[in-house]
C-alpha cells in the first residue's frame, strides 16, 4: 500500500536509504581485519572469478544500463578492469569479438527483460564449445532472485530493493548502484587494486549514505515541489554531468520524460559545446551535476557555457558551495560526499523533480502512458 503517499513512485523515492541500509547489512562481512587480500564484502562469488576475469561486459536495458556506466567507471578506475557497457537488444545481434576471461554481466531489476535474457543466452551459447579460458562467465544482478535471469546464471546478486511497483525505477536504481559498489570492492580489495586504507574509507562513505539520503529528502522534497511548479510548462529540459555523474544526468533525463512527457535528454557535459548547446535559450532548463571532484571546475565551466545562452541553470552540488552558487540561478544541495559515491545522492533530487513535475502537470506517475514495468517481449 502507498501508506500515505500520493504515489507508489514517492514512496519509493523514500524507501531509498532503508534499501541501502539492507544492502550494506547483506553484502558487508562483519569483522573484516583490514588484511590486505581479504575481503570485506560478501556476495557469495566464486575466488577463482576475482583472480581470472580479464574484462567484464555488461548487458542491459533502460535504466539498468544507466546502473552499469555507473558500474563501469568504479569497475575500471577503482579495481583497474576494462569494462564495456552494452544496451542488451544491440548486443544480442552483434555481439563483440570473443575475447577470453571475460565476465559477463546482465543487470535487471524484474529479472524478466526479453533482450537482457536473450543476450546472456547468446553469449552462453556462442562459448559453449570453446576451451576453458573463452567459456562464458555469467553473472546475473537483479531485484528478483526467483526470476528468469536467476535461472539462467550460476551466480547472481541479489539487489534487496524490495518490491517496487512504480514503473519509474527508482529504489532499484540505489540499490543496483550498492550492488556494483560492493562488487567493485570486492574485486579490488582480492586484487589489491585499493589499498586497505582507501577501501576502510569507502566503506566509511557508504555507511553515511542512508542519513544523507535522509538529509536530501526532509530537507529538499518541499522546496523542489514548489520548483517544479515552475516547470509545469517547459517543454525540454538538458541534464548533463561528467564523469561518474554522466549516467545521473542520463538517469534524470530518463525519469523525467517517462512520467512527465517532457521531453529531456542527458549528455556529458562537455559534450554540450558539440552540438546540444544550440538547442539552448530561455526556455530549456539545464539541469548540472557539478560535485567537487575530479571534474569539478570542468562541469562549472561547461555548465557556463550554458549560462551564456540565457538557460536557466539548476545545480545538482555540494551543500554551502559558494562557488556554484554564483553560477547555479537554483541549488538543488547534497552533503558533501566523496565524488564517487555521489550517484547514490545526487539522483534523488532529480528523481523528486520528475515527480513533482509530473505530478503537478497531474499525470498517472506510476503507470505513465506506452510503458509497462517490465518488457517481456523484444
Ligand atoms: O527490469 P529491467 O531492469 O531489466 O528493466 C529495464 C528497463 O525496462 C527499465 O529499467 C526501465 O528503463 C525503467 N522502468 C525506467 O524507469
Amino acid at each position: 500500500e502507498k501508506q500515505g503517499f500520493r504515489h507508489f513512485m514517492l514512496k519509493e523515492i523514500y524507501e531509498q536509504p532503508g534499501v541501502v541500509r539492507a544492502c550494506l547489512e547483506a553484502y558487508l562481512s562483519s569483522g573484516w581485519q583490514s588484511e590486505a587480500g581479504t575481503s570485506p564484502i560478501n556476495l557469495g562469488l566464486p575466488s577463482e572469478l576475482f583472480s581470472e576475469v580479464q574484462q567484464i561486459q555488461i548487458v542491459a536495458c533502460g535504466t539498468s544500463w544507466h546502473a552499469a556506466l555507473v558500474g563501469k567507471y568504479l569497475l575500471e578506475q577503482l579495481a583497474g578492469i576494462p569494462t564495456n557497457v552494452h544496451y542488451a537488444s544491440e548486443f544480442r545481434y552483434a555481439p563483440p569479438p570473443l575475447t577470453p576471461n571475460t565476465l559477463t554481466i546482465g543487470i535487471s531489476q524484474s529479472g524478466e527483460t526479453a533482450d537482457t535474457l536473450a543476450a546472456l543466452t547468446m553469449e552462453q551459447q556462442r562459448r559453449a564449445d570453446k576451451e576453458p579460458r573463452w567459456q562464458a562467465r555469467l553473472l546475473g544482478i537483479t531485484n528478483r532472485p526467483e526470476s528468469s535471469l536467476a535461472q539462467l546464471v550460476p551466480h547472481i546478486i541479489d539487489t534487496h530493493g524490495g518490491i517496487e511497483i512504480g514503473v519509474a525505477a527508482t529504489k532499484s536504481f540505489v540499490a543496483q548502484l550498492m550492488a556494483f559498489y560492493c562488487l567493485t570492492l570486492d574485486f579490488a580489495a582480492h586484487r589489491q587494486s585499493l589499498s586497505t586504507t582507501e577501501i576502510e574509507k569507502m566503506l566509511g562513505g557508504l555507511q553515511q549514505l542512508p542519513a544523507q539520503m535522509e538529509l536530501i529528502l526532509e530537507s529538499q522534497e518541499r522546496y523542489i515541489e514548489e520548483l517544479a511548479h515552475s516547470y509545469v510548462d517547459t517543454t525540454d529540459f538538458i541534464f548533463v554531468g561528467r564523469g561518474i555523474s554522466f549516467p545521473i544526468a542520463l538517469e534524470g533525463a530518463l525519469k523525467l520524460k517517462e512520467i512527465s512527457y517532457i521531453h529531456a535528454e542527458g549528455y556529458p557535459s562537455g559534450e554540450l559545446k558539440h552540438g546540444p548547446i544550440a538547442l539552448l535559450d530561455a526556455k530549456v532548463p539545464v539541469v548540472s551535476i557539478a560535485i567537487p571532484g575530479k571534474v569539478y571546475e570542468k562541469a562549472l565551466s561547461n555548465a557556463q557555457e550554458a549560462k551564456a545562452r540565457d538557460s536557466e541553470l539548476i545545480g545538482v552540488t555540494q551543500l554551502n558551495d559558494e562557488e556554484a552558487a554564483e553560477i547555479f540561478d537554483k541549488i538543488l544541495p547534497v552533503p558533501p560526499v566523496d565524488e564517487l559515491l555521489s550517484p547514490i545522492l545526487t539522483v534523488i533530487p532529480l528523481q523528486l523533480l520528475a515527480y513533482h513535475i509530473a505530478a503537478r502537470r497531474g499525470l498517472d506517475v506510476d503507470q505513465p502512458r506506452n510503458l509497462a514495468k517490465s518488457v517481456t517481449v523484444e
